[in-house]
């Protein structure tokens, strides 16, 4: 039974013609850190794939996940990862086709469904991966345009109610500086 009512959307013709399936964010239900991707990859989409495994971005996530001890795994290619404190998710939950871009409308349109995550999982950090998820999270959580690109965001933090922002950059394109800040700067927030 799916924890979200997105059945078989078809709010986007394009991502609902292409798609395997609907991927679904997943995780510990009671996760203090929610993460926010762009889109699921195509081998993401495949019937028993899940957000953020099967590719490099995937593993890069997975990799700093085990880091800061919320999986229970100890490789970070595992296709069905155990985590604990943590939930992952994507913007968009359909496979782009040919992995392009999610556009504004899929975004909007999919916003439904992230949000009704926000309001189940009730996560104190929300952490975006990339420019889509962090224009996602400005909008929806402070009402406003991302001050500059992902780049110059990146390990910045920002008080949202009770909810603390972090925007990073998509792992698809971080260089390890990059994910090491991303650990340091989780590492203390998830300490606080
Ligand atoms: N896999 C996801 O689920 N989301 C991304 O943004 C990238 C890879």
């Amino acid at each position: 039974m799916p924890l979200f009512p997105d059945g078989e959307c078809t709010r986007c013709p394009a991502l609902a013609a292409n798609r395997q399936r609907i991927v679904r964010g997943y995780g510990d239900p009671q996760a203090r850190l929610m993460i926010v991707g762009e889109a699921p990859g195509y081998l993401e989409a495949r019937p028993d794939g899940r957000a953020f495994t099967g590719d490099r971005s995937g593993r890069r996530v997975q990799k700093l996940l085990i880091a800061l001890g919320m999986s229970e795994e100890t490789d970070p290619a595992v296709e069905t990862p155990r985590l604990r404190g943590v939930w992952l998710t994507n913007v968009v939950r359909c496979n782009p086709p040919g992995n392009r871009n999610p556009t504004p409308a899929e975004v909007a349109n999919c916003a439904l469904f992230l949000c009704a995550e926000m309001e189940a999982i009730k996560p104190k950090v929300v952490a975006t991966l990339g420019n889509f998820a962090a224009r996602w999270a400005f909008g929806e959580l402070l009402g406003q345009e991302p001050p500059a690109g992902v780049r110059a965001l990146h390990g910045q933090t920002w008080r949202a109610g009770d909810v603390t922002l972090l925007c990073l950059v998509h792992p698809a394109r971080a260089s390890n500086a990059q994910i090491a800040v991303a650990e340091q700067v989780l590492r203390s927030l998830l300490a606080g």
